[in-house]
């Protein structure tokens, strides 16, 4: 097959193919793996501060001297209210008590001392550090950081999970768009928290083709050549994978994790605002289904500052019980060995089916 796409073009890529950033999963080793093999390595920021975001993107320099991607998360930051304080405590005690009784003794953090980051602390961090591949999730960049970035000769890559969505990113004159399927593992990219469009790949991404004048890429569901083909034939010039890395030797998941992944049934996979207060994709356990549903959730990001210690203490204690492990929903054989092999295979796959 012919990989040349408006993708690889604006990318400089040898592939149209993204190393999806998976914040805590991504390592600086999975990035310069992928970008090594031709394809977009992408390092997930996440909500880093501005510190850390800098030591992130240096540590990833010093093992490539490719292109890769950064991603942030640029979600709005909720206004603080005695309200929101009154729930958190209450939050808190609630998920103090139930970590008590499930024996995991873990610290959590007072509502004073959460610190919250605001994107725009990342931005400055990633034109210091000089990168000029940026993806973002959770809404759009505001305008003023658009234009810095542009000025800056910064290529923008939003994510959006409705047609709606996408006009607004296209709109904003945001270069290309990552069309994210529901069945995509992690968090819905979606611009609003709760209130999220639950529009299945197929659909979705055939309609933003169809209303959008943007290079996309689609994420959600890609696991081998047929996925990868079936997302070309609707309309993708670029092609993102996430849940198809979480074995490879560079993924910072533990060995229980990655063990667990292969025990993963269809309808353990479930949406999830439990951990995090924001939907994500995810492998059930005992923590979703006694938190879903109730009212113990905070809105992102303060559930998921709460749930952050949580998660560590169960990671500590190989208990699957309260770790949050991000899936998506086709479920395959989750292929051990490097990045570089997976993603070989998976390119090497495409030439077959397609006979060149
Ligand atoms: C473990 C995990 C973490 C993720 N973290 C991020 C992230 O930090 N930023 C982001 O834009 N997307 C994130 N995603 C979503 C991916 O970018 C992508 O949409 C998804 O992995 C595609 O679906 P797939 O997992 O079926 O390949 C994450 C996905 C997973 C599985």
């Amino acid at each position: 097959m012919n990989w040349s796409t408006q993708i690889t073009t604006l990318l400089g890529t040898a592939y149209p193919i993204v190393q999806a950033p998976m914040f805590g999963v991504t390592t600086p080793e999975m990035v310069a793996a992928a970008s090594a093999t031709g394809a977009l390595g992408t390092l997930a920021l996440g909500d880093l501060p501005y510190e850390k975001c800098i030591a992130a993107i240096a540590a990833t320099k010093r093992l490539t001297a490719l292109p890769f991607a950064v991603n942030i998360f640029v979600n709005s930051i909720p206004e603080v209210s005695e309200n929101l304080r009154s729930h958190y405590s209450k939050v808190r005690s609630f998920i103090a008590t139930l970590a008590h009784q499930h024996g995991l003794e873990v610290e959590l953090p007072k509502f004073e001392d959460i610190h919250l980051t605001d994107y725009r602390e990342q931005i400055a961090a990633i034109i210091a550090s000089e990168c000029k591949i940026v993806s973002f999730t959770f809404g759009n960049l505001d305008e003023p950081s658009i234009a810095l970035l542009k000025e800056n000769n910064t290529l923008l890559i939003g994510t959006c999970t409705s047609v709606a969505e996408a006009q607004i990113l296209e709109a904003s004159g945001i270069d290309i768009i990552c069309v994210q399927g529901l069945e995509a593992g992690g968090h819905r990219g979606s611009f609003h928290a709760t209130a999220i469009p639950r529009i299945g790949g197929l659909s979705l991404l055939s309609q933003v083709h169809d209303h959008v004048d943007k290079p996309l890429i689609y994420a959600g569901g890609i696991y081998n050549a047929r996925t990868l083909l079936a997302a070309k034939q609707l309309g993708a010039a670029g092609f993102q994978v996430g849940s198809l890395l979480l074995k490879s030797r560079e993924s910072a998941l533990l060995d229980f994790e990655k063990q667990h992944l292969s025990q993963v049934k269809e309808s353990d996979i479930v949406l999830t605002r439990s951990f995090s207060g924001r939907f994500t994709r995810a492998i059930t356990n005992t923590f979703i289904k006694i938190v879903d549903g109730t009212d113990y959730i905070l809105p992102y990001p303060y559930q998921n500052k709460l749930t952050n210690a949580l998660r560590r203490a169960a990671k500590a204690k190989e208990n699957t019980d309260f770790v949050g492990i991000w899936v998506g929903q086709s479920i395959h054989p989750y292929r051990e060995g490097s990045t570089g092999d997976i993603l070989q295979e998976l390119i090497r796959e495409v030439e077959e089916a397609t006979g060149c």
